[in-house]
């Protein structure tokens, strides 16, 4: 299991650029957010909330908010994209990931608020996860979507994404990247520093 204190966790707070000169934050759920990111799904579109959770569901279960809360716990790790709407930090979209050691991959599932959809958010945050499984060392990122969800499938393909069947359902097409990106690399400041403590964890 990867470890991290959650002070290290708090430092991992990325400000990324969107296109319409927005600025958006990527950061780690606080453990005090459980209610918040609660709201943030309740506020969701019936539609978006399937898509998000691959079957209905009107919120978060109480078992599953509390895994969602306990970022870094089994190595799942849950972060917020925020935005200052009306001089308030504004939760406006979400990705869970969970690093597997043993096979170096990294699977992810995100939602954005229905309100900031099609505005290049979700471009910003799975390029933002790409950076976080680099850091992890992970060669291989895969997701899980329902095979109707034209606009997740839009998403990742243009993010070079290739699409396989998921072995188990059907319904679910399976969307993967391999990644060569070296921790020298990766783009994402906060990252590149997690990836150092990372590699000298290792060598210590
Ligand atoms: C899927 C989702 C995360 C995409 O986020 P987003 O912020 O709307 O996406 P973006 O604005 O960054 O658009 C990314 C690409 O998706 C495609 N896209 C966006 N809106 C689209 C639409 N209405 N119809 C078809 N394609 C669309 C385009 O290719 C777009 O690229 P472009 O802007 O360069 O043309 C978001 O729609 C969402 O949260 N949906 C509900 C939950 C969900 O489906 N999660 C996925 C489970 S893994």
């Amino acid at each position: 299991m990867t470890t991290f204190g959650l002070d290290d966790l708090r430092q991992h707070s990325d400000v990324l650029r969107l296109r319409s000169g927005k600025s958006l934050t990527v950061r780690f759920l606080e453990p005090s957010e459980g209610d918040a990111l609660q709201a943030y799904f309740r506020s969701l579109t019936t539609r978006s909330r399937y898509n998000r959770f691959l079957g209905a569901m009107s919120e978060l279960p109480h078992k599953l908010l509390e895994d969602f809360v306990h970022v870094g716990e089994n190595d799942r790790f849950s972060v917020i994209a925020t935005m200052k709407i009306d001089g308030h930090e504004t939760i406006v979209g979400e990705a869970r990931y969970a690093f597997d050691p043993d096979k170096d991959s990294f699977e992810f599932g995100l939602s954005i608020d229905d309100r900031w959809q099609g505005q290049g958010v979700g471009s910003a945050l799975l390029s933002n996860l790409e950076c976080r499984a680099a850091a992890f060392g992970a060669t291989r990122l895969f997701g899980d979507t329902l095979r109707s969800n034209e606009v997740m499938i839009a998403l990742a393909r243009k993010s070079g994404f290739v699409f396989t069947n998921n072995p188990d359902d059907w319904k679910l097409v399976r969307f993967e990247k391999h990644s060569d990106l070296a921790p020298k690399k990766i783009p994402c400041a906060s990252w590149r520093l997690a990836a150092e403590q990372i590699s000298l964890q290792a060598a210590a």
